[in-house]
């Protein structure tokens, strides 16, 4: 399963890049808006695509075909590493279509049924984008959505694959690559509880302990 981190923080994506931990990135408007400041976004998704080689969702933000094809081009030009992250609308599904027409890769968002993730895969999106915390926050099974879905691509053969995101804590990455979701995006917070574990931190103390007694050097 592809690991990708869902953050345009670039301290936080350089961290996770050095320790060659991620595939990509995902970001949405919400994410830039929180560390952009004054700085153009555009340079903000450049400066991620040189910090990680690998997929890089960068988002429109119109909401009808035409302005969202005119910014998709605009954001794929930035990088080879852009897929463009359109929502899932009606227009969001004529742009994913068009896109996908000019070569262009996107990652369609905000999924929250199973239906909705058959007509982006009919679109021919790159990536599809089940937000499991989201529907967890009303009182639904966010992770039955990911089951649905790989039930149904595996049903009929589509080759888009599944971004499950909104992931809120490492129990949902389990989950996830149980299923069989082809890649989890996740906050940097629950990447770093990915790595630790309470007795693995226990057993190497004890193992040091142990080795410290004997006074000995490698
Ligand atoms: C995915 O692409 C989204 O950016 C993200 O996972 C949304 O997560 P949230 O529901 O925690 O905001």
């Amino acid at each position: 399963m592809k690991i990708f981190l869902d953050t345009a923080d670039l301290a936080e994506i350089r961290r996770a890049a050095d320790a060659n931990l991620i595939d990509g990135i995902t970001t949405n408007p919400s994410l830039i808006s929180q560390v952009a400041g004054d700085r153009d976004p555009k340079e903000i998704y450049r400066e991620i695509c040189e910090l990680v080689d690998g997929p890089i969702s960068a988002e429109v933000v119109a909401t009808d075909k035409e302005t969202m094809l005119v910014e998709g081009r605009k954001l794929a030009a930035l990088h080879d590493n852009i897929v463009v992250k359109v929502p899932l609308t009606e227009d969001g599904l004529k742009a994913c279509r068009a896109l996908r027409s000019e070569g262009i890769r996107t990652n369609v968002t905000l999924c929250f049924s199973p239906s909705q993730a058959l007509l982006a895969a009919k679109a021919g999106a790159t990536f599809i984008s089940p937000f499991v915390g989201r529907i967890d926050d009303i009182s639904g099974e966010g992770m039955q959505l990911v089951h649905q879905i790989r039930q149904v691509y595996d049903n009929y053969g589509y080759d888009t694959e599944i971004l499950a995101a909104s992931l809120r804590h490492p129990m949902h990455v389990v989950e996830c690559m149980l299923i069989g979701a082809d890649c989890a995006t996740m906050p940097p917070k629950v990447l770093w509880q990915l790595t630790n574990h309470p007795l693995t931190d226990r057993g190497l103390e004890a193992f040091l302990a142990d080795w410290n007694r004997l006074g000995a050097e490698i």
